[in-house]
């Protein structure tokens, strides 16, 4: 097959770790006679550097013309200046808008070889596998009007909109609600029904499309009780369904079941189709840009290679190719090679470059 495949790198390690998943989709491409055509563009911090603003037309006019999107991450403490009229993370936002990527999936699913990373005690991470669908273009985080100004008493004040239309929600949750029934059919809700209007018009539009599911089961919960009960009980959830603000909460929190949020992919993906007929997605780990480590060449690549794994599978189509990818991580990480965030005391830490080499050396 012949893809065309735009490639994102931004800020801080998303560089590294968008190298190495290039060199990984370069070895499919060759194993399984595939051509994926690369483009590679600014987005974020570097671009505003570059450009002057985080999203360049040109990136965006790729992004529409590409199959799939491959980014590692954006932004930094360069561009963090509260009172900045651009910033890096206007990018990423303005891009999935652009895109119409309304649904975000995070797969958290601990690799029995890492629950000693996590901080939680493996007798509650073992058989823990769930799927996070995290509405990505609504909520809060687009919401008008949103502004910083100047009140009566001649103090600073600022505010953002929490707005969900009908239609928005329905379209998430039916995606949910049918993914579930491939799964181990339950979803779990979470908004704050008790406190916000936006969440009580969430809960009872869930509720209308759970009525057209009747073989799944569905349990709402309230944000606050749900991120306790991720930790007291993550094995009882299958499909979690959530808007923008708290699945950006509970997700993080989430990695943490997997000991590093270096190993998590996601995928976010809309109503448009791509030229091979399925969901034009963009991929990301969920790791962000780390500038702690950035330019050292230690982090963690396994959420970008397992990103670009889930590229394969919804928008190209490629099952057989992504679980070749899927397996490889799987069979390096059960031979004990761990990087800097993952290795336990006295275990050597490989960097980026060795950790994919070792997962490339699996591919063959
Ligand atoms: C994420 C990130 C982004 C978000 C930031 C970088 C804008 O935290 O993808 O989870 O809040 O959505
Ligand atoms: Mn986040």
């Amino acid at each position: 097959m012949k893809a065309k495949i735009t490639l994102l790198p931004g800020d801080g390690i998303g560089p590294e770790v968008i190298g190495a998943a290039q060199e990984i989709l370069n070895k499919i491409g060759e194993k399984f006679g595939h051509e994926f055509e690369t483009e590679s563009h600014h987005i974020g911090g570097i671009a505003i550097d570059e450009t002057g603003v985080p999203l360049p037309d040109e990136t965006l006019a790729s992004c529409k013309k590409a199959d799939a999107v491959l980014l590692g991450a954006v932004g930094g403490p360069k561009w963090d200046d509260p009172d900045a009229a651009v910033r890096p993370e206007q990018g990423l936002l303005g891009l999935r808008k652009a895109l119409g990527l309304f649904a975000n999936l995070r797969p958290v699913q601990p690799h029995p070889e890492l629950m000693g990373a996590s901080p939680l005690k493996e007798s509650y991470l073992e058989g823990v596998d769930m799927l996070i669908f995290r509405e990505l273009t609504g909520g809060v985080y687009f919401g008008e009007p949103r502004e910083k100004r100047i009140n009566k008493n001649g103090e600073e004040e600022a505010f953002d909109t929490m707005i969900y239309s009908e239609s928005e929600v329905l379209r998430i949750a039916k995606l949910a609600f049918e993914i579930a029934g491939e799964r181990r059919k339950k979803v779990t809700s979470v908004d704050k029904a008790n406190v916000l209007e936006s969440s009580r018009l969430w809960r009872k539009t869930v509720a209308k499309v759970a009525a057209d599911y009747p073989d799944i089961e569905l349990e709402n919960l309230l944000v606050d009780a749900a991120t306790m009960h991720l930790l007291s009980r993550p094995r009882d959830f299958d499909v979690m369904v959530t808007m923008n603000l708290f699945g950006d909460i509970i997700t993080d929190e989430s990695s943490m079941l997997t000991g590093s949020m270096g190993n998590m992919p996601s995928a976010a993906l809309g109503e448009d189709l791509n030229s091979v007929g399925k969901p034009r997605g963009m991929y990301e780990p969920i790791h962000g840009s780390a500038p702690d480590i950035a330019g050292k060449g230690i982090a963690n690549p396994v959420g970008m290679i397992l990103s670009m794994a889930m590229m394969l599978r919804h928008s190209l189509g490629l099952n057989a190719e992504a679980e070749t990818i899927e397996k490889a991580v799987d069979s390096v990480l059960n031979a004990g090679h761990r990087t800097g965030d993952i290795a336990k005391e006295g275990e050597k830490a490989l960097g980026t470059a060795e950790m994919s080499e070792k997962i490339i050396e699996e591919l063959l």
